[in-house]
């Protein structure tokens, strides 16, 4: 029987940038077919907040304009303060009494009023041998999907799956590498305004934590240094001269002020997955730390890190086992974003028959 499942867009809502991906499945996995990204105003997503509605169903828009897509169904996730991913310990019960369960269950774990979030779950282990049962627990802020929902059907389209951008970057680094189940390995995406943490076991999260900061310190920090506005920093930041031009000059002050700024990063990131060794429940090694984002790019950042942590430090290339043609328009673009294309691309690689 000839099956193809129907297509979707994998849309991440980045507080810079809108990013859009299409892929089909093919023999050997997935080839993309669209790709499409649109900067967004530096207030119209702040702290997680949808502040400007209008701006961000544009700039989705636009995105998919400068793709060419015409898929309607789109995959999007959320991060941030608003949601919660919890590994927790039930008695061991069916798929049916645990649907019915969970909301009560859940309530012990959340900070929030449980009638304020939308809860999901997700089995990691059937029945273990003291009559328990693990599973991931995931609860999101009504609001937050609310805004979600409105600015995408106010771009013309409609959300097919809802996803956390964590489990979206796990998504696409399983395909990519293929993880074995023996070790663990640290996803860190370090965007504009959030980091998302999570250590995984092959495809399975044993942690996962978001920490809002990013990208935009950097940009604040050579915004006092030089006294400039942010968006003259974050062009310097780049390494883009005021005319759009590319240099190689930063001054020796920015260089002072980033090498602190990746230090601090560093340091919380760090914190966060001492958090893991310390607690998580199936202690298994970090092997592998594995940066995406578009601050992953900073340049030393790498370097740094790598200083710090004696396991191997790297950048992911969410395109790494992605066919890619030839001739496709934006190969240049898209190998330059292509670190910030993790959750975008992960996104991408849902399915509509997928639950
Ligand atoms: N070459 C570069 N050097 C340093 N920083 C860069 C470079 N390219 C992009 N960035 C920074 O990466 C950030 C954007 O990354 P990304 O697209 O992953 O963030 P986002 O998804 O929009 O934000 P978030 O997920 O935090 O809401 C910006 O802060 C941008 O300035
Ligand atoms: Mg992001």
């Amino acid at each position: 029987m000839f099956f193809r499942s129907k297509a979707i867009v994998g849309l991440d809502v980045g507080s810079s940038a809108i990013k859009v991906v299409e892929l089909q499945t093919s023999s050997s996995g997935y080839k993309l077919t669209g790709f499409g990204y649109a900067p967004l105003p530096p207030e119209a997503i702040v702290q997680g907040s949808f502040m400007n509605s209008p701006a961000i169903s544009n700039a989705i828009r636009e995105a998919c304009e400068d793709g060419g897509i015409k898929t309607r169904d789109v995959a999007t996730s959320v991060s941030g303060h608003a949601v919660i991913v919890k590994k927790i310990s039930l008695p061991a019960q069916s798929d049916e009494e645990l649907e019915e369960s969970i909301r009560w269950e859940a309530e012990q774990y959340i900070p929030f009023d449980i009638n304020e979030v939308n809860i999901d779950h997700q089995i990691l282990q059937e029945a273990t041998t003291d009559g328990q049962m693990d599973v991931l627990l995931v609860a999101a802020k009504k609001d937050l999907i609310d805004d979600y929902l409105s600015v995408v059907s106010d771009a013309g389209m409609s959300i097919a799956v809802m996803d956390v951008d964590a489990f979206a970057v796990g998504n696409m680094y399983d395909f990519n590498y293929q993880p074995t189940n023996d070790g663990a390995v640290a996803l860190v995406d370090i965007g504009a305004s959030v980091i998302n943490i999570s250590v995984l076991s092959g495809s399975v999260p044993l942690f996962i934590r978001d920490i809002t900061s990013g990208g935009n310190q950097y940009s604040e920090e050579i915004q006092k240094t030089l006294n400039v506005s942010f968006e003259e920093a974050e062009r310097i930041k780049v390494g883009e001269a005021p005319g759009g031009v590319s240099t190689d000059v930063i001054p020796q002050e920015v260089e002072e002020a980033m090498r602190e700024v990746s230090d601090t990063l560093l340091g919380e990131i760090q914190r966060s997955l001492d958090f893991y060794r310390a607690t998580a429940s199936s202690t298994r090694n970090i092997e592998k730390l594995v940066l995406c984002g578009g601050s992953a790019r900073v340049p030393g950042l790498v370097r740094l890190f790598q200083e710090r942590v004696d396991i191997p430090v790297d950048i992911a290339n969410p395109f790494a086992r992605v066919e890619i043609a030839a001739d496709f328009r934006k190969n240049d673009r898209i190998r330059e974003l292509a670190p910030a294309l993790g959750v975008a691309v992960g996104l991408g690689m849902r399915r509509l028959n997928e639950t």
